[in-house]
């Protein structure tokens, strides 16, 4: 509480609650937000505006007048879209009853934590991470084990047996993002099916989200661990329209659940948001079904712009970048420049640049920044001249 008086209304609040910190990616957005020419590079997101095909499902739907109460786990024909869907993309077996659409990646997480955690149940995660992961575990009382990802050779490296030495007997469950945010690490199948192989023997539940899953460069393979594990293991996999279909402002998501969790998982919707509206998952219906070559485009400039990143950002002296492999940011750390959020505001106000600070996805990314690449060509071309110039 930075040592101002603590308000009375905070009496009985939850401690967990008060001692989660705001968003530092927040902070800095609001902190440039209102400055004429910044380039917007602080949050997880490209500039296009939402595909024609998709809005306009949506608004046929609100014209057939589907602005009732639906069904809690999601309808059914996008629940079989979806099933189809990770069947083709990623070699998995899923069937539909598996599948529950939620209101963003960001609620499918929630619910996530709040049927699995009880206070002080250990969540080990890789860091660094997207903090609202971490905030959503802490919110529950549950408590993180970072294991950092260090570069290695230029690239991100996680050491599977730090991590597997980090889960203990409060150990609940294991939470892997990759592609990852901020970093653009990608796990391989190797350390894949070595990571199936602990937690099926520790007993452990293996949390994947698994948000960029498309978003892999280089010809490396998509991969999700929904092909290496039957349905009725301790499994969850969380995803979101938001970033392969530029579906950022619409807030729709889904995961992939044992079968036997489906009604508990219902009950939880129904007694926090009642499900997502229709005319919403009609839109996402029209992006899981028609939205192939659009995905297919996004990817594409995003691996450009991951190439012009490394090519410019990487020529200047005193950034230190390793390759991202998949997602869409780049995490780089800045010789001689310590403290992020101060670089951070410093890019902003001289520069003209938005990234978000490394220390808002944990103590592990202190000293480094965040750029989103997803963005056209031109701008990005521009954002990096900026840069480039402020950090020489
Ligand atoms: C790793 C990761 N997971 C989940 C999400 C949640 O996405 P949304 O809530 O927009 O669906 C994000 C968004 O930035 C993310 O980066």
């Amino acid at each position: 509480m930075d040592g101002r008086a603590v308000p009375a209304t905070f009496t009985g609040v939850r401690p967990a609650i008060l001692g989660t910190p705001e968003s530092r990616i927040v902070e800095i957005f609001n902190y440039g937000r209102a400055r004429q020419g910044t380039i917007p590079l602080w949050v997880g997101e490209g500039d296009q505006p939402t595909a024609r095909f998709i809005c306009e499902a949506a608004e046929q739907s609100l014209r057939d007048g589907q602005t009732f109460y639906t069904y809690q786990r999601g309808i059914p024909p996008l629940r079989q879209a979806l099933a189809d869907y990770l069947n083709t993309q990623f070699k998995a077996n899923v069937s539909d009853e598996r599948v529950i659409v939620t209101g963003s990646g960001m609620q499918a997480l929630h619910l996530t934590a709040e049927l699995l955690l009880d206070p002080g149940d250990e969540v080990v995660m890789v860091m660094p991470v997207w903090p609202n992961i971490a905030a959503a575990v802490t919110l529950m009382g549950g408590v993180l084990r970072p294991v950092p990802l260090r570069i290695q050779d230029g690239r991100w490296h996680l050491d599977l047996d730090e991590l597997f030495a980090n889960c203990g007997p409060r150990t609940k469950a294991l939470f892997i993002n990759s592609p990852s945010n901020p970093t653009g690490w990608v796990m391989d199948g190797a350390d894949m099916d070595r990571v199936v192989e602990f937690v099926r023997r520790r007993g452990l539940w293996l949390l994947s989200d698994e948000v960029y899953g498309r978003l892999v460069f280089d010809g490396r393979p998509q991969e999700s661990f929904l092909s290496r594990m039957e349905p009725e293991e301790r499994l969850i996999v969380i995803n979101s329209f938001s970033k392969n279909w530029q579906m950022t402002g619409w807030r729709v998501g889904w995961a992939v659940i044992p079968p036997s969790l489906g009604q508990l998982w219902e009950n939880l919707v129904q007694y926090n948001t009642s499900g997502v509206a229709e005319f919403m998952q009609r839109a996402a219906v029209a992006a899981i079904t028609q939205g192939e070559p659009l995905v297919r485009s996004i990817v594409a400039q995003c691996e450009a712009g991951r190439d012009l990143v490394v090519e410019r950002l990487g020529a200047v002296p005193r950034v230190r970048l390793a390759r991202p492999e998949g997602a869409f940011y780049a995490f780089f750390a800045v010789e001689g420049e310590p403290d992020s959020l101060a670089l951070a505001k410093r890019l902003v106000d001289e520069a003209g640049v938005g990234l978000a600070p490394g220390v808002a996805f944990g103590e592990a990314g202190e000293g480094y920044q965040r750029m989103c690449f997803a963005i056209s060509p031109a701008k990005l071309a521009e954002a990096l001249d900026r840069l480039a110039a402020a950090l020489t």
